[in-house]
C-alpha cells in the first residue's frame, strides 16, 4: 500500500480513528499522571497484605476508591497494583481493572465494560494467541507487583495460607 492509500485509510475508518482517539488520551493520561504527588506516597506505603484468596464479590472493594489498596486479578491469580496507581486509580487510564478480574480485558486488549465480568469467568473461549497475550501479562505482573492469592470460584473454599509462604516470597522479592 502506498503512504498516501495508508494515511487515507487511517483517517476515513470510524474505528481507526476512535482507536487514534483512545490512544492519545491514554498517552495524554499517562503523561499527566506521571507527575508525582504527594498523596500517592502515602498509599504507596500501605503494609503488605497478608496471602489470601478472594471472591469477585471480595474483590471489588479493593478498587482504590472504597479502599485504598488496589487489587486486581490475571489469570485466576489476585496482585497488589497499589503501587501502579497512577494507571489503576479511580483517575488512571486503566482505572477499569480495579478491583476486577482483568483477565478477559488484557488478553483482547479491551478497557470496555463488556470485558468485565461480575461472574467467575472461566475463559475457556480464548484462543491461543489471547491465551499467549494473557500469559504475557501474567509475567508481566508476576514481575512487578505483590501475589496476595487466588481468585474463588463460585463455592471453592479458600486457602491456609502459611507464614513461611510468606517469607520465602519476601525474601525473593526485596
Ligand atoms: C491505545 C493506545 C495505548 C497506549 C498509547 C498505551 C500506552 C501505555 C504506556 C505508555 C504504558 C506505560 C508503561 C510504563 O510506564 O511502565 C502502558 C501500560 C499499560 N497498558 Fe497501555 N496503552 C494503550 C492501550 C492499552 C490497552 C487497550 C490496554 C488493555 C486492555 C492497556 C493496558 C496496559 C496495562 C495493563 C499497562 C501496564 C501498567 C503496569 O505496569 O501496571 N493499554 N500503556
Ligand atoms: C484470536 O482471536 C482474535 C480476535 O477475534 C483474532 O484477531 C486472532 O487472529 C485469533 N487468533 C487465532 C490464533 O485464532
Amino acid at each position: 500500500m502506498s503512504e498516501e492509500g495508508l494515511l487515507q485509510e487511517i483517517f476515513t475508518s470510524p474505528l481507526n480513528i476512535c482507536l487514534l482517539c483512545l490512544c492519545l488520551y491514554l498517552l495524554y493520561k499517562i503523561i499527566r499522571g506521571d507527575k508525582p504527588s504527594s498523596s500517592d506516597d502515602q498509599d504507596e506505603r500501605l503494609p503488605k497484605m497478608k496471602k489470601r484468596d478472594f471472591t469477585l464479590a471480595e474483590l471489588k472493594e479493593f478498587d482504590g476508591a472504597q479502599n485504598p489498596r488496589i487489587l486486581m486479578a490475571i489469570n485466576g491469580k489476585v496482585f497488589d497494583v497499589t503501587r501502579g496507581k497512577k494507571f489503576y486509580g479511580p483517575e488512571g487510564p486503566y482505572g477499569v481493572f480495579a478491583g476486577r478480574d482483568a483477565s478477559r480485558g488484557l488478553a483482547t486488549f479491551c478497557l470496555d465494560k463488556e470485558a468485565l465480568s461480575d461472574k467467575y469467568d472461566d475463559l475457556s473461549d480464548l484462543n491461543a494467541s489471547q491465551r499467549e497475550t494473557l500469559s504475557d501479562w501474567e509475567s508481566q505482573f508476576t514481575f512487578k507487583y505483590h501475589f496476595v492469592g487466588k481468585v474463588l470460584k463460585d463455592g471453592e473454599e479458600p486457602r491456609e495460607y502459611t507464614d513461611e509462604e510468606e517469607s520465602v516470597d519476601q525474601k525473593k522479592k526485596d
